[in-house]
Parts: C-alpha cells; sequence; structure tokens
C-alpha cells in the first residue's frame, strides 16, 4: 500500500506511523526524520534544513522532493510505504504525483489526522524524542517511559526538539493551516481522504486507521 498521513503538528503522525507501517509491512518515511538524521550527522542538506526547521517553515521544495524521492526509491519501499509529514503543500503533492506517474503505481489512501488545536499544544508540550532516533517518540504524562529520560527502545537519551518552544510551534500551526491543509482539499478531489478522530488512544487511534483503509 502507498499511504500518506496528514494532520497538524503534534496530532500523533510519527506514533501512529509506527504502528501502522509495522501491521501494514511497509516503510515509515518521514521527511522530519530524515531531515533531523541529517542534522544529527552535520550534512550539508541537514545544515540547510536546520534554519528553516528552527523558524517553524518549510524547507524549500527543491531540498525536500528529491530527499523524499530518494528514500521511496531504496528496495525496501518497492512495495509500498507510509509517507509522514511529506507532501506538505500542493507543490510537493503535484511532484509526487509526478513521480508515481512515472512509475505506474499510485496512492491507496491520504489518512487525515484530525485534532483539536489545545490538544495538539498539550501533545507537543509534553512531547521528548530519543537523541539517536526521532522516530523514538515519548510523552512526559500520555506516553511516559518506563524510566525518565530514557528511551524505552534503545536506551537513548530524551529531548525536547528545539522547533517545539511555543512560539515555534504558533508558527507551524499557521504553516499547516496556509500551506500544508489545500493539500486535503487536492487529495479529496481524488476521492482518497479518509478522516480519522485522533483523539483518545494511541490504540483506539491506530484502530480507527486500519478501518478506514479497509473500508
Ligand atoms: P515534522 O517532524 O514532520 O513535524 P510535524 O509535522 O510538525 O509533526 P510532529 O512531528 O510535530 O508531530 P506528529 O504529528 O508526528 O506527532 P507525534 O506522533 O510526535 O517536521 C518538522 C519540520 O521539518 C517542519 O516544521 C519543516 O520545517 C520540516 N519539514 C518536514 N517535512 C517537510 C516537508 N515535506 N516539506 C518542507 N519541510 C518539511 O505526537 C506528538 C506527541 O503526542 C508525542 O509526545 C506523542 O507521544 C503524543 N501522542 C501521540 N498520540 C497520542 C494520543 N493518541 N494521545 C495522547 N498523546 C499522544
Ligand atoms: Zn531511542
Amino acid at each position: 500500500m502507498r499511504i500518506v498521513l496528514v494532520g497538524p503538528p503534534g496530532a500523533g503522525k510519527g506514533t501512529q506511523a509506527a504502528f501502522l507501517a509495522k501491521k501494514l509491512s511497509i516503510p515509515h518515511i518521514s521527511t522530519g526524520d530524515l531531515f533531523r538524521a541529517n542534522i544529527s550527522q552535520g550534512t550539508e542538506l541537514g545544515k540547510r534544513a536546520k534554519s528553516y526547521m528552527d523558524a517553524g517553515n518549510l524547507v524549500p521544495d527543491e531540498v525536500t522532493i528529491g530527499m523524499a524521492k530518494d528514500r521511496m526509491e531504496q528496495e525496501d519501499a518497492a512495495n509500498g510505504f507510509l509517507l509522514d509529514g511529506f507532501p506538505r503543500n500542493v507543490g510537493q503533492a503535484e511532484a509526487l504525483d509526478g513521480i508515481l506517474k512515472e512509475w505506474g503505481v499510485r496512492l491507496d489512501a491520504v489518512l487525515d489526522l484530525e485534532v483539536p488545536e489545545d490538544e495538539v499544544v498539550k501533545r507537543i508540550a509534553g512531547r521528548r524524542i530519543c537523541r539517536n532516533d526521532s522516530s523514538h517518540v515519548f510523552h512526559v504524562t500520555y506516553s511516559k517511559p518506563k524510566q525518565e529520560g530514557v528511551c524505552d527502545v534503545c536506551g537513548g537519551e530524551l529531548y525536547q526538539r528545539d522547533d517545539d518552544k511555543e512560539e515555534t510551534v504558533r508558527k507551524r500551526l499557521e504553516v499547516y493551516h496556509t500551506e500544508t491543509e489545500p493539500i486535503i482539499d487536492f487529495y479529496r478531489a481524488q476521492d482518497l481522504v479518509k478522516t480519522i478522530p485522533a483523539l483518545g488512544k494511541v490504540n483506539e487511534v491506530t484502530e480507527r486507521a486500519l478501518a478506514a483503509l479497509e473500508g
């Protein structure tokens, strides 16, 4: 299956993607995680992306689209993938359509995670991620690690993301409304959108998403 996950910052895209990708046996491709891995490795791409991310803005399309395409071309993604955080504006959605057309494949669904804004603010404020791998995600009250400050998956140190400061979060929400939300209508026109109410326990949201994919 080829699936796109959309939703505001803090909606739980990364959290759900980890479970859904495992269940569906497809790789979880997060452009945010790819950028963070490049930043921690000190690559040129990471240096370029960091200033945009720290300001809560989108990284330019010419950097992002190539990076996403390279990842989708890897062998493990040949039979499908779960995209998290890409596409993030209509230009990227059009570019993705072009790439998939060239490969003779199509998206199966776009899952739109719906969460009220006051809840995403709470989720982001308490989020802690792993220094070794930013896809290892916890929350100080909703999803506590067994040992405070330590990743359950790999034992790495947990910390707060640089772009999770209140001021940057406000900017990211604004960018989501102006730049990312329009892709929902773009995909509605292709009859691909399934809206998933994303309040409630993590496993309840996963069940809703799986049911929507079956229906
Ligand atoms: P990215 O990393 O994609 O961030 P985002 O979209 O803002 O999403 P988040 O990672 O903040 O949230 P999430 O929805 O994954 O929530 P999570 O599962 O962690 O992008 C970061 C930056 O990179 C962008 O600002 C941009 O600069 C750049 N970028 C990335 N992609 C780009 C692109 N395509 N084009 C251009 N620029 C790009 O959950 C949040 C918290 O809530 C966690 O603590 C979790 O434990 C908790 N939680 C999750 N589910 C529940 C639940 N059901 N109940 C209670 N708590 C929950
Ligand atoms: Zn970890």
